[in-house]
């Protein structure tokens, strides 16, 4: 890790208001996870950037170069971009730049159809900053959003706060973004592809952009219509979440059949170049803040449109059910879990991330506490992040050794590296009891059940201690 002994302008103090008066390349209003990693990677690859959000401790955070969640590398990135990126909490800034991204968050309302408050406040905040531009500014909206949002939402929001006219005084662009917490540098800095929908003189502005900003290392792209992009976006996360609705499945079909390993299945179709063996690792259900948002909001936007969109309806009933799974053989270990001392290893919805959002290790927990068991937790980086939406009786902890030292059973809930390296007789010597319920197949099952009592998600209860 780099020292960090700089910081980044923060365009709010007036000492450094000068530095307005050179014109940013792009504004990017909504410093969450894809704005703030987008802002700092075209800052990286040479943009001159102005980071914008509502929210000014993240702000005065982010302009000290303090990431304000974990994400590897960011941090790293925010060092290396720091002469070409600029923050602030005054949206009116966007007005300078000739493309502003809206990179807002669209969360889920209690009916699962889409939050649109808060690209409504942006998209009215960027009709106002560029009201005076006679420069044809950009609007580009990264934020995931159900089709005919560009066109009926943000649009109209724009041309109402500036009196001015789509296609003739500003342009506007769909172009979803498909970074993953955890990669979300990486992915940003090397993406697969670019979908851009708009009308074809707003396409070719962001286009050449784009071909500035990556020159040779420029991805496959597809220049489609709005409502094509915006639908790209959800049918892609839909898609990914339904091939792991998919393989849980199987594995609960893996769990009652002797001898059979979901992990081998998998690799079976994973062979087939049509499937690919990628989101096919069975485990306790997908969570994080897309996948479980944009499947409902698909879900309810197909409704809207006269059509029940089964699949998309059972991906999401699977992954409802699959965390309680291990609560399930949990219970049926320990004969009931009344006064049980169970430990989890893991919080964050995936590693690498310090991300609460839908975290299954939420659902297990709830159930396990509302059976009367006693849980302790650990996460390697999650803790902070978990007492902030877990029961205060949960015992969150910082050494793993106590999370485990007098439990009945342990379930390992989030795949972190340095789980990975945890020998069986680590388990056995802490724990009252030695059951290990291994929720994301991180360990050897012929290893393991040597020295454990040990179940895994899509294992059958036999096949650890028999050879085929
Ligand atoms: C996802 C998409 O991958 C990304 O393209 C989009 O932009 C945002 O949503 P993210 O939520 O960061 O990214 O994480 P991802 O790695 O996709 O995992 C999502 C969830 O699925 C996690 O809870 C993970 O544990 C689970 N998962 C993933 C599985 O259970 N099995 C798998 O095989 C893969």
């Amino acid at each position: 890790m780099r020292k960090n002994n700089m910081s980044l302008a923060v365009l709010d103090q007036s000492e450094k208001m000068d530095a307005l008066e050179t014109k940013s390349d792009v504004s990017i209003i909504g410093l969450g996870f894809v704005g703030l990693t987008t802002a700092a990677a075209f800052a990286k690859l040479g943009m001159k950037v102005i980071g914008l959000d509502v929210d000014s401790d993240k702000v005065s955070k982010i302009s000290k170069r303090v990431a304000p969640f974990h994400e590897p590398q960011l941090e790293e990135l925010l060092l290396d971009s720091e002469k070409n990126f600029s923050v602030s909490s005054k949206i009116e800034l966007a007005g300078r730049s000739r493309i502003i991204f809206l990179t807002v968050g669209t969360p889920s309302r209690s009916d699962g159809s889409m939050e649109t408050r808060f690209l409504i406040d942006a998209a009215r905040n960027v009709g106002s900053a560029i009201k005076s531009s006679t420069d044809y500014p950009l609007v580009v909206v990264k934020s995931t959003v159900v089709p005919g949002t560009l066109l009926k939402v943000v649009i109209p929001e724009i041309e109402d706060a500036s009196g001015m006219t789509y296609g003739t005084d500003f342009g506007a662009c769909s172009n979803p973004e498909f970074l993953r917490e955890g990669s979300a540098v990486y992915d940003t800095l090397n993406p697969d592809r670019l979908i851009i929908g708009g009308t074809k003189k707003d396409s070719a502005i962001l286009l050449s952009f784009y071909k500035r900003l990556f020159g040779k290392k420029m991805p496959k792209t597809i220049l489609t219509s709005p409502s094509n992009a915006e639908l790209v976006k959800y049918s892609n996360n839909a898609f990914l979440a339904m091939k792991i609705s998919f393989i849980n499945q199987i594995a609960r079909i893996c769990e009652s059949l002797p001898n059979a390993d979901v992990q081998i299945v998998a690799e079976g179709i994973g062979l087939d170049k049509r499937i690919g063996r990628s989101f096919l690792s069975a485990g306790l259900g997908f969570g994080g803040s897309c996948f479980p948002k944009d499947v409902k909001a698909l879900q309810h936007f197909s409704k809207s449109l006269g059509y029940d969109a089964p699949i998309v309806e059972a991906t999401m009933k699977v992954n409802h059910d699959q965390p309680l799974r291990a609560v399930q053989i949990a219970e049926e270990k320990l004969n009931g879990l009344e006064g049980k001392k169970v430990a989890i290893l893991g919080l964050a919805f995936k590693p690498d991330t310090d991300d609460m959002r839908e975290a299954v290790s939420v659902k297990i927990i709830e159930e396990l506490l509302q059976k009367g068991a006693i849980v302790s937790a650990h996460d390697p980086k999650a803790l902070k992040t978990a007492s902030l939406v877990l029961d205060d009786k949960v015992q969150l902890v910082s050494d793993k050794k106590d999370c485990l030292r007098g439990s009945d059973c342990a379930l390992l809930v989030t795949e972190w590296d340095e789980y990975k390296t945890m020998k069986p007789e680590f388990f056995r010597d802490l724990m009252r009891s030695p059951v290990l319920i291994d929720g994301r197949r991180l360990y050897d099952p012929t290893q393991f059940a040597k020295v454990l009592d040990y179940s895994a998600i899509g294992l059958d209860r036999g096949a650890s201690k028999t050879t085929c």
